[in-house]
């Protein structure tokens, strides 16, 4: 191997950076937004009162990196940058706060004081379309439950509705913030007679007191560090009755994409949640063994790419 040229290395780390500024910048003005809309936008500057030269040197960056198109007449975002605004979870303003706080974040270890402090029924629900087809894939994957079935930090409740058979009953446990957003889909769903709710944390709500066939925990443990998550795990298992089944998704599954997308996502976890971090699989399935129920082997979930399901029963 030859050492890289110096300067070749300079220009590199130069367009890496300046392209970086130009993405966030984009984002924390709003100007991402303005090309989201249909277009194309002759003159986006003017659009989102921003400075015109300006905004050709950050379009120009954006194109070369495939973030947006100009064509003669106008720019527009590319394809797959409209694709990605259907599926996010928080508006693009908020992911634009959170990443502009990392040097920040890096002095003082301290979450973005501009982080959202409750998932609000439209973030659970925008969730819930993102991994519909996994939860499908899941429900496939398991056996059917015929008697209770609880569902802790339960969002939409998109997991625990999937995952309880025609002739069971959901409970949910989770802020009272969200809870509209579980009853309104186990509505929808038929659930409707059969579904109640706890709103509380999983730290204080007597899980016990809830035993039930099949409890499930979809995407909340990557909230805690592993000590509490180890004690969320454990408290989850106290719920589960002898022959039942413990359900926990989350970015298990070693990210088919490359190492990026993983520590990317542990990054925007741990700007929002004081103590959010990515648990990976082998941890995930000790931490279940220790509780004292008998893991399965990870079932790989289709989307979002990393999604993963561990079931691990009583016996
Ligand atoms: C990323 S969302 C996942 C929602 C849903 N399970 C899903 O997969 O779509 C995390 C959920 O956990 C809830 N949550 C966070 N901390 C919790 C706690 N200590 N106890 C119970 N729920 C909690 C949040 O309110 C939110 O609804």
């Amino acid at each position: 191997m030859h050492d890289p040229d110096p300067v070749h290395s300079m220009l590199r780390a130069n367009t890496e950076l300046a392209t970086a500024s130009a993405m966030l910048a984009a984002v924390q003005s709003g100007l991402i937004e303005v090309l989201l809309q249909p277009g194309p936008h002759p003159d986006p500057a003017a659009e989102s009162g921003l400075d015109a030269e300006a905004v050709q040197r950050v379009l120009d960056l954006l194109a070369a990196a495939g973030w947006v198109e100009g064509t003669e007449g106008g720019w527009t975002a590319a394809g797959w940058l409209a694709s990605a605004d259907e599926a996010l979870v928080a508006p693009w303003s908020t992911l634009g706060h959170l990443f502009a706080h990392t040097a920040q974040f890096l002095r003082t270890g301290e979450i973005a004081p501009s982080a959202p402090r409750h998932y609000l029924p439209a973030n659970v629900e925008r969730l819930a379309r993102m991994q519909a087809s996994s939860t499908s894939v899941l429900a496939a994957a398991l056996p059917v439950v015929h008697g209770r079935v609880l569902e802790v930090g339960a969002g939409s409740a998109v997991w625990g509705i999937a995952l309880a058979g025609t002739d069971a009953t959901l409970h949910v446990v989770d802020d009272a913030h969200v809870l509209p957003a579980a009853r309104a889909r186990a509505e929808a769903a038929g659930l409707g007679a059969r579904f109640s709710a706890t709103a509380g944390s999983l730290f204080d709500v007597d899980l016990a007191a809830l035993a039930s066939e099949r409890v499930v925990c979809a995407n909340v443990l990557h909230l805690f560090r592993p000590e509490r998550a180890r004690e969320a795990v454990r408290r989850l298992a106290s719920a589960v009755l002898p022959g039942g089944d413990l359900v926990l998704v989350d970015a298990l599954v070693d990210d088919p994409h490359g190492a990026a997308d993983r520590a990317a996502y542990a990054l925007q976890l741990r700007l929002r949640q004081p103590e959010g971090t990515v648990h990976r699989g082998p941890w995930l399935l000790d931490a279940v063994r220790d509780a004292g129920l008998v893991p399965e082997p990870i079932v790989v979930l289709p989307e979002p790419a990393g999604l993963g399901a561990i079931r691990a029963t009583r016996r």
